[in-house]
């Protein structure tokens, strides 16, 4: 891999900054970027980086996948607005419902998110507003997990030999590569970031579709967007690393008003961790987890099963497609 790692102890946040920001304008040019935020850490910080660097040739996306948590589009678009950043949202839920219909295979389906991303959604954008280049928070280890074949991140490209100017004409800036993720929240504090970004647990670019085992349909992203919720609420002050929710795709008997119920199985994950590279489940309290059971059960409709995963990293990953 020809990328180099920039490890935390070597890293000067100030400098680095300075750095980004200088050649992110130089790239650019007079020219206009576009930039799509979704309120990690990485893109968050990325976003600083090039309104610093370019003002008012940056434009801002918020991409509505129909995907992301409930209320986050309007929660990210204000607190980047109240940082001086405008940030429009785009609403591209039915094409990504279009191109997930019908898949059930992991890849399959980040090999549809990523074309209605790039091709799609940024594809139309860079051309409606005359840009040339996307900005973009990949981090390293997205590279790496891509290039040992263990996940295809999504917004991994070049790395797989895809040429972005040929395949969707834009080009795309990588500012965050050589960083992993606590860098990166190094630098966003460093760019002025509040702590409920800096210190965000991470959030997959496929969004809740990692999480949803088979097909994603609108019902089945609202049910597990439901149980996330929960899961965030509960969970919060844990200081874990990451925790989830995951909707199965196999049904359970169930009893319900004293009738079967044959019904839907969500499985809760809370994971330790430094870089996501390995993991392990947190020791959570036996009443925490019969609250999530409770939680779940109670208010979501067709839940009738709630389960822990008690799994490492490795063999388990930390999201489930
Ligand atoms: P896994 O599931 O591979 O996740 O153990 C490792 C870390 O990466 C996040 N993740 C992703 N992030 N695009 C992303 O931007 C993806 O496709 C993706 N898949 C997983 C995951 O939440 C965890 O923090």
């Amino acid at each position: 891999m020809e990328i180099q790692e920039i490890a935390i102890e070597d890293l000067d946040t100030k400098s680095f900054t300075e750095e980004k920001i200088s050649e992110i304008s130089t790239t650019v040019g007079d020219g206009l970027a576009i930039n799509a935020l979704s309120g990690g850490v990485d893109s968050s910080a990325v976003t600083m980086l090039a309104h610093k660097a370019l003002g008012n040739r940056l434009k801002t996306f918020f991409i509505e996948s129909g995907l992301m948590r409930e209320g986050e589009p309007q929660r990210i678009a204000t607190l980047f607005r109240g940082l001086g950043v405008s940030v429009e949202i785009v609403d591209a839920k039915n094409q990504f419902f279009d191109a997930l219909k019908g898949a059930t295979d992991p890849e399959e389906k980040r090999e549809a998110i990523t074309q209605v991303f790039y091709k799609e959604v940024f594809g139309q954008l860079v051309k409606q507003n005359n840009a040339k280049y996307l900005l973009q928070g990949t981090n390293y280890t997205d590279v790496e997990e891509t290039v040992a074949g263990i996940k295809r991140q999504h917004n991994i490209l070049e790395q797989l030999g895809i040429d972005t100017e040929e395949q969707y004409g834009y080009k795309v800036i990588e500012p965050l590569i050589q960083l992993r993720k606590s860098a990166i929240r190094e630098i966003a504090k460093t760019l002025g970031l509040p702590e409920e970004i800096y210190n965000r647990p991470p959030f997959p670019g496929p969004a809740l579709a990692a999480r949803v085992i088979g097909e994603v349909t609108p019902e089945r992203v609202e049910i597990v967007r439901g149980a996330t919720k929960i899961v965030e609420e509960e969970l919060s002050n844990t200081g874990a690393f990451q925790y989830l929710a995951i909707l199965h795709e196999d049904r359970v008997t169930g009893i319900r008003a004293g009738k079967r119920d044959y019904g839907l199985q969500i499985e809760v994950r809370c994971w330790e961790s430094k870089d996501a590279k390995t993991g392990s489940p947190t020791t959570l309290p036996y009443d925490v987890l019969e609250k999530l059971a409770e939680r779940v059960t109670g208010e979501i409709d067709g839940v009738v099963s709630v389960t822990y995963s008690i799994t490492k990293k490795p063999p388990s990953t930390i999201e489930a497609i």
